[in-house]
Parts: structure tokens; sequence; C-alpha cells
């Protein structure tokens, strides 16, 4: 049994930290009046403004930028013609229906994390974890998603972003897709938001009982000890997640989780004392050669942190090739997975 506090310890940013919680009262401001008129939109109070503002202010850009005519050909926005040169490419090639059933074959992968601070009292803990899902490119994807964690065993769940397939235009499909989803998964549920999501979707996530980490951290509690799990905003296109915020309330040594859709920061990361990164994004490259070799990088990141386990230092990552796809419905020589990191205590791993 995992129980949280009922005021988590939250950040939105240093310069402007969430109005409830620990972190404010920590930083010397003074905690919002009860008294006062409730802020006219819900996420300001979820969120603080400065993060809203940023957020806001970048994902406008990019609706603009997108909507520019060098990302325009023959009038088509180029994500979605991308999406259907591929479709296209893929069908005159025969390719396409199997490419479409490798994208709904998901596989389960389990492994181990040592945390030589691990508390005793979560030896053993399983974190099942889902990242990429693009709820709304196929609905057959989908269910297959659903079928493969119904029947798995974990203490909670951890979501690293990209629940919507494109980057713009309603969220309300996948929402809708998420909710179905969620009626599948039990115990507690922690997210973040990706590149293709909007902030917007905040409040409609956690009213499915999915407890979002913008910048922000809580403790977990097990027989009165502490594991500490906090969570980024999209490191990789908004550049919105502030670590130092998310880090904030975690005391010195305590071991922590980070949750990220990216693992562009992860040296940040390391060096803030995490012990494990959880994140996502690139897809493993989703349509790859033989032996998994990525057509696309989809990052910035070295390759050694694009794909599976990897470390850095004291801090063990892990980049899931994601549990959806992107563009097209289809995979090659990169099977979408669901994850499992079973949590060890054990002696402390030379770093890299
Ligand atoms: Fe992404």
């Amino acid at each position: 049994m995992i129980t949280e506090p009922p005021a988590a310890a939250t950040a939105g940013t240093p310069n402007d930290p969430a109005p409830q919680g620990g972190a404010r009262a920590a930083l010397g401001q003074p905690l919002a009046d009860p008294a006062a008129e409730p802020p006219a939109d819900p996420l300001t109070a979820r969120l603080g403004t400065t993060l809203l503002r940023m957020r806001r202010g970048m994902e406008l850009d990019h609706q603009k930028i997108i909507g520019e005519r060098r990302y325009r050909l023959l009038g088509i926005e180029r994500y979605h013609l991308t999406h259907l040169v591929m479709e296209l490419s893929l069908r005159a090639s025969g390719l396409y229906a199997r490419g479409r059933r490798n994208a709904r074959a998901v596989q389960l992968v389990e492994q181990e994390v040592i945390i030589a601070t691990l508390p005793p009292a979560f030896e053993g803990l399983r974190l099942l974890h889902l990242s990429d899902l693009h709820l709304d490119l196929d609905a057959a994807i989908v269910a297959a998603i659903i079928a493969r964690v119904r029947p798995l065993d974990y203490d909670l769940c951890v979501l690293t972003g990209d629940y919507r397939a494109w980057t713009i235009g309603p969220s309300e499909p996948a929402l809708a897709a998420l909710a179905e989803l969620r009626a599948h998964l039990y115990g507690p549920v922690y997210a973040t938001l990706g590149n293709h999501d909007c902030i917007d979707m905040v409040p409609g996530i956690e009213a499915l009982g999915i407890r979002m980490l913008m910048n922000e951290s809580l403790p977990l509690e097990r027989h009165g000890q502490r594991l500490f799990l906090a969570g980024i905003d999209d490191p990789n296109r908004y550049r919105t997640h502030n670590l130092e915020a998310a880090a904030a309330a975690i005391p010195p040594g305590a071991p922590a989780i980070l949750l990220a859709h990216a693992a562009e920061p992860f040296r940040a990361a390391a060096s803030l004392g995490f012990e494990l990164m959880l994140c996502g994004h690139t897809h493993g490259g989703q349509i790859c050669l033989p032996g998994g070799l990525a057509l696309i990088a989809h990052s910035k990141a070295p390759r050694f942190v694009r794909r599976g386990a990897w470390r850095w230092r004291q801090m063990q990552g892990y980049t899931s090739a994601g549990a959806g796809s992107s563009i097209v419905p289809a995979r090659f020589n990169c099977p979408p997975e669901v994850t499992i990191h079973t949590l060890r205590r054990g002696a402390a791993q030379p770093g890299a």
C-alpha cells in the first residue's frame, strides 16, 4: 500500500510557485488567502501563472509556426503530409498491413533497478511505465495496450507524456481514450506532459484520477518510509521543464525518481541526485532497420539515452520505445512496449 500526503509538495517555477502546498511556504512566499476570490482560470490555481503563461505562449508560437508557408506544401501541413506520404509509401510497398500488426503487438519489458538508498519498505516496488501513447491515432492500438496492461501486477503506474497523436488541434479524442485506458489501470497513476500535449489537458487528465507532476514532486510513503517522485514539464519542444523546482522539496540524499517526457536534461537530473529517470519520446525510432537501427532520431540527446536502459553517473535511466505510434500507425524492427521497473535495494553501481 502506497500513500501520499493530501497536499503534495509542489512548485510551478522558482519564480512563481504554485499557490498551494509546501514548496511555496518553503520559499517564504505568502499562502493564498482562502477567503479570496478563486482565480477565474482553474489552471492558474493549480500551476501558478509563470509556467502557464510560458507554456501557452510557446504552444501558440508552435501553432503559428506550423501554419507558416514553409511548413506547408500543396496547402497541407507538412506533418500531415508526412503522415500521408509514409502511409501511401507503406501501402504501395505492401508493408502497411505488417507495420500495423507490428504496432499492435505490444510487448512487456521487465527490468530491475538497483538503488542503494532505496528504503526497505520499497523493496520490490513495481512501476508500470507507459509512454508515448498517442491515443487518438488508432483505436486498435489502444485496445492492444489495454489488453497488454490488464493482467499485469504492479504497485503504481507512471505515464511519461504524449497522449495526443497531433501537436495541435482538439484534445478530447485523446482524453476520451485515456479515460478508457485509465479504467483498466489500478493503483495510483502519475504523469508528465509530452511535446504533443497542451497544458490545457492537465485538468482533464487529473479528472481521470491521474496526478500530473508539473515541475513538482511528492513523497510516496510506505510504513513511514519515503521515496520521492518528481516530474517535469516537456523538456523537448516547449522546454518549460524546471528541474530545480521539481527537486526543491526533496531533502538532500533522499531517494528520488524523476519522470520526464524526454531524456535531454539527464545530466542536470543526475547532478541533482535523482536515482532513476524514466522517459520516452523517441519511440526507439519506431521505423527501424533490422537490428533496431533508427532511421530518425527524434532527439538531440546522445544515442545511448535514446532507447532502453542507460546510466549517467549514479543515475539510472530508462527510455521507453513507447506503447503507441506516431505519424503513422506502423512499426518495423522496434516493437511497442509497456515496461515494468522493479526496484531493488543493493550495492551502489559504478558510475558511467
Ligand atoms: Fe514526444
